[in-house]
């Protein structure tokens, strides 16, 4: 199984990448220098997720002690929701770009396609506790992110949360295509619809959440476990594997890129060695009869704006 799939920017993307949301800071950048250790080359990062400086110096730091060179590794950032206005696109690139410590990203994505009330607050409330959000087009931010690529601040350009509806629009009027859309995708979101319309359309879906979101927060009401799955149990046990390595083996043999989020040593090797072990044809279908639609993160706060992407499969 190769560690890489093509992207249609002509770019390598590695298929396994260690997620960095809610990796606290003082844990972050041990965990990155573990992982490259491991043989992560993949890191998935968020001007949301206020650890991008740790991030960058620790793979700064592995540059510079020889173990990797700047080309072997993948950086992904995303474009936050408060910056969606065409003129801001640029600028906050280049503000992911310092806090990270380089020169460019492998990809940047527009993280969701709802925009936020401009300005610092990066979670914009009005006086009654409820989340503002505003209308830009993403098409236009489209427009700007495609001056990411010709300014040579991103490598390869995409999305996240993005419905096929969304996806068609900026299909229709793009000069760059979407290289990939980031989307919650596990065996009880397997995104099927969505996957097969995006690999009609040369574009990789991205795995969050490739394990369920087992520590969600806020946790899911009654949301059942993946990994206390019991049917999956018994796939572990046949392939002498855990549930996890099952579940991210599943994701890459139908062609999706997990992006599992770790800081714990064994967790992060575990989750990397997928490589050398081969679910059958039978067990894949039979994960894919696990689909049940239910999502870790529903992004509810939202609901309400036009652009809310989870109104429909
Ligand atoms: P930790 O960082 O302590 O390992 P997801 O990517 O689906 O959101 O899952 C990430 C969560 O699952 C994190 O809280 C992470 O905690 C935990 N996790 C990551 N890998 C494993 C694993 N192999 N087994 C159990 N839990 C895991």
């Amino acid at each position: 199984m190769a560690r890489t799939v093509k992207l249609n920017s002509g770019y390598d993307f590695p298929t396994i990448g260690l997620g960095t949301w809610q990796a606290p800071a003082g844990e972050v950048g041990v965990a990155i220098k573990e992982a490259i250790d491991i043989g992560y080359r993949h890191f998935d990062c968020a001007m949301f997720y206020r650890n991008e400086a740790e991030v960058g110096n620790a793979i700064r730091d592995k540059i510079a002690d020889g173990t990797v060179t700047r080309e072997e590794v993948f950086v992904t950032s995303k474009l936050w929701n408060n910056f969606h206005r065409p003129e801001l696109v640029v600028p906050t690139c280049k503000k992911t770009l310092q806090d990270l410590g380089l020169d460019y990203l492998d990809m940047y994505l527009i993280h969701w396609p709802v925009a936020f009330k401009e300005g610092d607050d990066l979670w914009p409330k009005d006086a009654s506790g409820k989340l503002q959000t505003t209308y830009v087009d993403f098409v236009s931010t489209w427009k700007a992110m495609e001056e990411c690529v010709s300014l040579g601040l991103a490598r390869s350009i995409g999305v996240s949360n993005f419905n096929t509806q969304q996806l068609k629009r900026v299909l229709d009027s793009c000069t760059i295509k979407p290289a990939t859309n980031q989307v919650e995708c596990h065996p009880y979101l397997t995104q099927k619809k969505l996957l097969k319309f995006c690999t009609s359309k040369g574009i990789v879906i991205t795995a969050y959440s490739p394990l369920g979101a087992p520590n969600a927060d806020p946790p899911v009401p009654g949301a059942p476990s993946v990994l206390q799955d019991h049917r999956l149990k018994q796939l572990a046990n046949k392939y002498n594997r855990t549930v996890a390595q099952v579940v991210l083996r599943y994701l890459v043999q139908i062609g999706v890129v997990p992006i599992p989020k770790s800081t714990n040593p064994s967790r992060l090797r575990e989750n990397f060695s997928i490589y050398d072990f081969e679910l059958s044809p039978t067990d894949i279908t039979f994960i894919d009869s696990f689909n049940c639609n239910v999502r870790a993160y529903p992004f509810v706060d939202a609901k309400d704006d036009v652009n809310y992407p989870f109104n429909m499969e």
